[in-house]
């Protein structure tokens, strides 16, 4: 049958992307984000991404404006309350998840799925703040949701399998392709992609080259579509240290130590594209 109302909480770069994604399957998706302003934003930077589709011909104005109208935006997490599938994709912070998984088993019906979009953290962990761990995943989407083609999910020791076969039928109904991976730190792609971007900025701190040249030597020289200080800055720098501690705290190993450049930066409120500088500056 699939998921008919599909909830997503959190409306930041990710919470879009997947909005639009599940609109896409013919959902109907409710957003619950912090503010109204936050919301509305989300609206809008989901019609910017449309937009874009529709010129590049990979999809009709009429099939943009029905994924748009299928949206809405909402301030109170009782709205998802009639939703069967949830994906909870806010800030990667333990706490703020753990309390977002209590506060959210407590207002939707019994029998609905949640997933995280947690790039590192321990899914089991979730779903142990919830009345139904049989009944929690990880759903990882890329960045940006609508354009990339992988999902990761991830299954913690506690999920059912009925709940696993649904939430692939999901991401296959996505478009996406899935990849089961295992409840642990990182999964497939931030276990191997982040230790090199972390050893990127370690070059940059050493002298090596220029971010300029480091980004350039990555692109021409293994074929990345782009180097690794353009993608910190589009993940997010202050996510990529959450990511980062979370490896190093799953398995305290040195590639994994985040670099004093990146806390520093955090610390500056430098947190790349969502900010308007990072690594590089956006804001012109
Ligand atoms: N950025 C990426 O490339 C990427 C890729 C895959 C997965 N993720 C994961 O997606 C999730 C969201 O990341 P993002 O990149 O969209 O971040 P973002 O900074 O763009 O958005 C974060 C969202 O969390 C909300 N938030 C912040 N503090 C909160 C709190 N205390 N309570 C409730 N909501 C709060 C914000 O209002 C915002 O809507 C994270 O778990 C991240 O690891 C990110």
């Amino acid at each position: 049958m699939g998921f008919q109302k599909v909830g997503v909480l959190g409306s930041g770069i990710m919470g879009s992307g997947i909005a639009e994604v599940a609109a896409a399957t013919g959902a109907t998706v409710i957003v619950r984000s912090r503010s109204q302003a936050t919301g509305e934003a989300m609206l809008a930077s989901m019609a910017a991404s449309l937009t874009k589709q529709i010129e590049k011909g990979k999809r009709s104005a009429e099939d943009a404006e029905a994924i748009i109208k299928r949206v809405s935006a909402t301030t109170h997490l009782a709205d998802l309350s009639d939703c069967d599938f949830i994906i909870e994709s806010v800030v990667e912070d333990l706490e703020v998840k753990r309390l977002v998984f209590r506060e959210l088993n407590d207002v939707v019906k019994p029998e609905a799925i949640l997933a995280t979009n947690t790039s590192t953290l321990s899914v089991i962990e979730l779903a142990m703040e919830t009345s139904r761990p049989d009944r929690v995943c990880g759903l990882h989407f890329f960045n940006p949701a609508p354009a990339m083609s992988l999902v990761e999910v991830v299954r913690p020791i506690c999920a059912s399998d009925e709940t696993m076969a649904a939430v692939t039928e999901f991401v296959v109904a996505c478009g996406k392709e899935p990849v089961n991976v295992k409840d642990q730190a990182g999964f497939v792609v931030n276990a191997l992609l982040f230790p090199y971007l972390n050893n990127a900025i370690r070059l940059l701190e050493q002298g090596v080259a220029t971010k300029e040249g480091i980004d350039t030597a990555m692109k021409g020289g293994c074929g990345f579509p782009m180097g690794p200080f353009a993608l910190l800055d589009l993940v997010g720098l202050d996510t990529s240290l959450a990511i980062l501690d979370a490896l190093f705290a799953e398995f305290a190993e040195p590639n994994f130590s985040p670099r004093p450049l990146l806390r520093r930066m955090v610390s500056a409120g430098q947190l790349g594209r969502k900010s308007g500088s990072g690594f590089y500056d956006y804001r012109r």
